[in-house]
């Protein structure tokens, strides 16, 4: 695992930017997985601006998020769906919906729901590189501290500290949902490369925990020492003094 501190943001989220375009430049055909959360915003921002300027055809790029809520609809404007399409899908026509995959957090059966999931990044996949934030809590995806490292997709429930966190999106915080879909740590690691960013003073204990060397469940974020190709891209503030 290599730890890169890039001194802002804005360089930080440009690298990760610039990782996913060099991917679909070098394969048109790239399965890419994607995060999202208030970290990834300006990744994206960055990578529409790169798409355009590349004139990309995005048409057989297939892409996999790494998780949805469950209680809220696809179409509610603080759901993961809503969050891809404002942020990317809907810059560009040349997206072929059917390749653009979430979750589907409202459908009765979940339990099926997270199978048909993991089943379909085993048939399209592997994906070629996996972006992921981390939780202050250094959970990845969804997966909370204590989530078994053989975890496949599946219904997870969401700490207080991810409701309190993520609450800053909703009016109330009794309207953040409580659980979600979300790959499992498992599926996170059948990537072939893992780009995790984070940014900001907030995230500096996680990323210190990391450092530390220590591959425990209770940091689902230090399962990434197991995986082969990791890179951990910081900035000044959430690099940890040493
Ligand atoms: C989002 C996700 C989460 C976030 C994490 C950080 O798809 O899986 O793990 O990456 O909660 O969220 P932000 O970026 O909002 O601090």
């Amino acid at each position: 695992m290599r730890f890169i501190n890039l001194g802002t943001k804005e360089e930080a989220c440009h690298y990760v930017a610039n990782e996913l375009l060099k991917q679909m430049i070098s394969d048109h055909q790239s399965v890419l997985g994607l995060a999202t959360g208030g970290t990834m915003k300006d990744v994206y921002a960055r990578l529409v601006e790169l798409i355009q300027m590349n004139q990309l055809d995005l048409s057989e790029i297939k892409t996999f998020n790494l998780d949805e809520y469950i209680g809220i609809d696809s179409d509610h404007p603080e759901s993961y769906n809503t969050y891809m399409h404002q942020v990317l899908f809907d810059h560009f026509s040349s997206w072929n919906e059917e390749h653009i995959h979430l979750p589907n957090g409202s459908v009765e059966q979940l339990d099926v729901e997270a199978e048909r999931y993991e089943a379909l990044i085993d048939e399209q996949g592997p994906i070629d590189v996996q972006i992921l934030g981390i939780g202050e809590n250094g959970h990845i995806g969804f997966n909370e501290p204590g989530t078994s490292f053989n975890s496949l997709t599946s219904v997870v429930n969401l700490t207080e500290s991810t409701i309190e966190a993520n609450s800053r999106y909703f009016d109330d915080v009794n309207e953040v949902p409580k659980q979600a879909i979300s790959m499992g740590i498992k599926s996170i690691l059948k990537a072939k490369r893992i780009i995790l960013l984070a940014y900001g003073p907030k995230k500096k204990e996680a990323v210190q925990q990391l450092l530390s060397g220590e591959i425990t469940t209770q940091l689902p974020a230090s399962v990434l020492y197991n995986h082969p190709s990791v890179e951990v891209i910081l900035d000044a503030d959430a690099y940890p003094n040493q």
